[in-house]
């Protein structure tokens, strides 16, 4: 039984398209609207595979003039936007604001746009933790005070989730929810769909994928004097398909909800810190390889320790993770080797 069709932001990206699996998979059918910035085509072709459905998608920036508006008209039986489609790379954002300003706050203000329009159009927005900074007490809950950001991506996330409240507060009936996600790491079991970085990783999952594949000689690990157990920051590492499945829960409680309005945020994470050395020995040991390393100066930014009290998603939405860091560690090997496969043939 088709549950309704949910238009997915940035849904050939990263998050985008594992949400995409887990939305067709719980009977919702997709339509994809995504400029390939940080993403490629491949990626949809990938997508019928896993899912054996033809995948509706429009290359195209969201906020184009009239993209959004005649694709609710026409496609009909929207039920929900989920808003993926931003930049996200952290210290691209320092270098420039102006662009990151622009594209993720004007995407989300055109998507909002809709929704004021649409009543019966729920969103789920993609925010992150990084609207918290450091934290003064851990585990973070949803009513930890955010501290001002420490980068413009960070500051555009904590915007648009004012923004999103905001214009909630302005209408009679409009719901919308702020996932706030940890840091996602892993990939589909299929490893026909990943994390795909552009360049050099920023992200230290896909960075030691590539170490342990030769690709690149060393992991550095930002710093070993923190004050934490082994000296290396800490974080909490949630399986991409976790998070997922976490969107799926949110149309559902969405949908099912008998309020008029809605806002409100969750945290999104498993509620358990791992080191970085953690993840590099967990990575050696599940995968049975080994990743040289060394220590090397902290990186400006980079928050101490952080990790998710997550147990209001599992409260209202019935969400909880299921994967172990292991199973994401894995995972996110047999989808590097695939790459090395399709790369050489
Ligand atoms: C994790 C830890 C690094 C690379 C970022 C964004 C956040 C979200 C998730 C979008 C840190 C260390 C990393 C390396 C290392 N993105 N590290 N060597 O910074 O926690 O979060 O991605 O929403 O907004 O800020 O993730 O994977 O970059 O770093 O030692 O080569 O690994 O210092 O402690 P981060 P990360």
């Amino acid at each position: 039984m088709n549950k309704g069709k949910v238009i997915v932001t940035g849904g050939a990206g990263y998050i985008g398209s594992h949400t995409v699996v887990e939305l067709v998979e719980s009977g919702y059918t997709p339509i994809i609207i995504d400029d390939f910035s940080n993403s490629e085509p491949e990626v949809i072709r990938r997508l019928e595979e896993i899912t054996g459905q033809k995948i509706t998608f429009y290359n195209a920036k969201v906020q184009e003039e009239s993209l959004l508006p005649d694709l609710i008209q026409t496609a009909g039986a929207i039920k929900a936007i989920i808003h993926f489609a931003a930049y996200k790379a952290v210290g691209e954002s320092v270098e420039k604001p102006l662009e990151y300003y622009e594209n993720n706050i004007d995407s989300t203000i055109a998507v909002l746009r809709q929704i004021q329009k649409n009543q019966d159009v729920k969103l789920v927005f993609s925010s992150s933790c990084t609207v918290y900074g450091q934290p003064d007490n851990l585990p973070v809950t949803e009513d930890t005070t955010r501290k001002s950001a420490a980068s413009p991506y960070g500051n555009t996330k904590q915007i648009c989730e004012d923004i999103i409240k905001d214009a909630v507060s302005a209408s009679a009936s409009m719901k919308a929810l702020s996932l706030r996600y940890f840091n996602p790491i892993g990939a589909h079991e299929s490893a026909k769909i990943g994390e795909l970085p552009i360049g050099i990783p920023a992200n230290l999952v896909p960075f030691v994928a590539q170490t342990a594949a030769g690709i690149r000689d060393f992991v550095t690990v930002f710093g070993n004097d923190y004050s934490t157990p082994d000296g290396t920051c800490i974080r909490d590492y949630i399986h991409v398909v976790d998070l997922a499945k976490a969107h799926v829960k949110a149309i559902q409680y969405l949908d099912d909800s008998n309020e008029e309005s809605i806002y409100d945020v969750f945290n999104i994470g498993v509620g358990k810190g791992h080191s970085v050395l953690e993840v590099l020995q967990g990575f050696e040991k599940v995968n049975g390889v080994s990743l040289n390393y060394r220590i090397g100066d902290r990186r400006p930014g980079d928050v101490e320790m952080i990790y998710a009290d997550c147990n209001k998603a599992n409260e209202v939405m019935g969400w909880r993770p299921r994967f172990s860091l292991k199973d994401a560690l894995k995972s996110a090997w047999d989808w590097q080797q695939h790459l090395m496969e399709k790369e050489h043939g």
